[in-house]
């Protein structure tokens, strides 16, 4: 088959470094053969994630429609976490029908869905059913599976550290501990990253289970060798007294209805209460997916990008591309969604933090 039209998406949570993969789709696809005299693929941009196949909102991307968007945060064609064409709205509405019948009247040869978790499991159901599709992840949270990082992810850790980084000195001057509580959903990703890179003393992420008492007994020690601040890093799926998530709100309509938040505000008065420090909090939240990509976010963004039309022109699809140990390549998208991809606790990364004294609370 001779692909003439492919669509572009990008559903669940935002993140930099999307409209960087939707250049580099758009601009691959359009100028491949084209020097060869004839033309190259057209490209339509799908509007706010699966909504857009839903409700038919869609346009044409021409390459001008892509031009100058490789720096720019968010995404150019908009986005949903609550249009899941097999549980619409909040009756959850089977219309998968309606999708299926505006794919073909769109004429769409191939469809490039960028998501994390939840975007992609809609695509596997999608592809199950026979629409030709390959996938991009992309997510902060970096818990997509075969492969060592989703798209976005850098982005955010970059953001964190830098907010960690500024929250020394305040830290300092006050002899508070300050805790910056990072999203990152049930995983630990981004606050293992960012308390790394922020050189944060408490590390808190869902793979480790804590104890409050360890970490008292880590500020007070710390205020023993004249330390008298001491700056937190959690993940917001940390559990409150190792068993409660602190869920913010409910998104009925979301293909995963919870939105975690504020478990640094129970933590917080816990410290408080048993070591007399004053402490802090500090809730980045949505700060995490602004912002230019990184030149890490933007450099993946180009090469999955590319390798996505060349999955498409292969016709491998069910694929999604992945970065492993530096190649980019691609693994079946049923493979990346089985699991959401954990910390793992052996990992060097983790060795090397306690080796230079960071407290898992454990
Ligand atoms: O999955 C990305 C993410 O930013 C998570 O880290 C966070 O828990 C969630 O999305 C927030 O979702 P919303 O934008 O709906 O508040």
């Amino acid at each position: 088959m001779k692909i003439k039209r492919i669509g572009i998406l990008t559903g669940g949570g935002d993140c930099p470094g999307l409209n960087a993969a939707i250049r580099a789709v758009a601009k691959t696809a359009i100028f491949r053969h084209q020097s060869r005299g004839s033309c190259g693929m057209e490209v339509i941009g799908i509007e706010d994630g699966y909504e857009g196949l839903i409700k038919n909102k869609t346009r044409r991307l021409e390459t001008k429609d892509v031009s100058g968007i490789l720096t720019l945060g968010g995404t150019i064609l908009g986005t949903s976490n609550r249009a899941n064409p097999f549980a619409y709205g909040e009756e959850k509405k089977d219309v998968s029908k309606e999708v299926f019948r505006n794919f073909r009247n769109l004429k769409l040869d191939a469809l490039v869905c960028m998501g994390g978790d939840g975007t992609l499991h809609i695509a596997h159901e999608l592809i199950q059913l026979g629409m030709p599709i390959v996938g991009i992840p992309k997510t902060i949270d970096n818990d997509v599976g075969a492969t060592d990082f989703t798209l976005g992810f850098d982005s955010a850790v970059a953001v964190a550290t830098e907010a960690i980084d500024n929250i020394h000195s305040t830290a300092e001057s006050h002899h508070r501990v300050m805790i910056i509580e990072l999203m990152g959903r049930y995983t630990g990703w981004v606050a293992l990253h960012a308390g790394v890179a922020g050189g944060g003393d408490i590390i808190l992420i869902p793979e480790i289970p804590y104890k409050i008492e360890k970490i008292c007994e880590e500020v007070k020690r710390r205020s023993k060798i004249g330390k008298r601040f001491s700056i937190m890093v959690m993940a917001e799926g940390v559990k409150f007294k190792d068993k409660k998530l602190v869920v913010k709100r409910k998104v009925k309509a979301s293909t995963d209805p919870i939105r975690l938040g504020g478990v640094s505000y129970k933590i917080a008065s816990q410290i408080e209460k048993l070591t007399g420090v004053e402490t802090r909090v500090i809730i980045l939240g949505h700060l995490q997916r602004g912002g230019k990509p990184t030149d890490f976010d933007r450099i993946l963004a180009t090469q999955f990008g590319k390798k996505a039309v060349d999955l498409v022109l292969a016709e491998k699809f069910g694929e999604m591309v992945s970065l492993q140990c530096g190649e980019i390549t691609s693994v079946p998208i049923e493979s990346a969604i089985r699991n959401l991809k954990k910390v793992n606790l052996d990992s060097p990364l983790i060795e090397a933090a306690r080796g230079v004294g960071t407290c898992f609370g454990d």
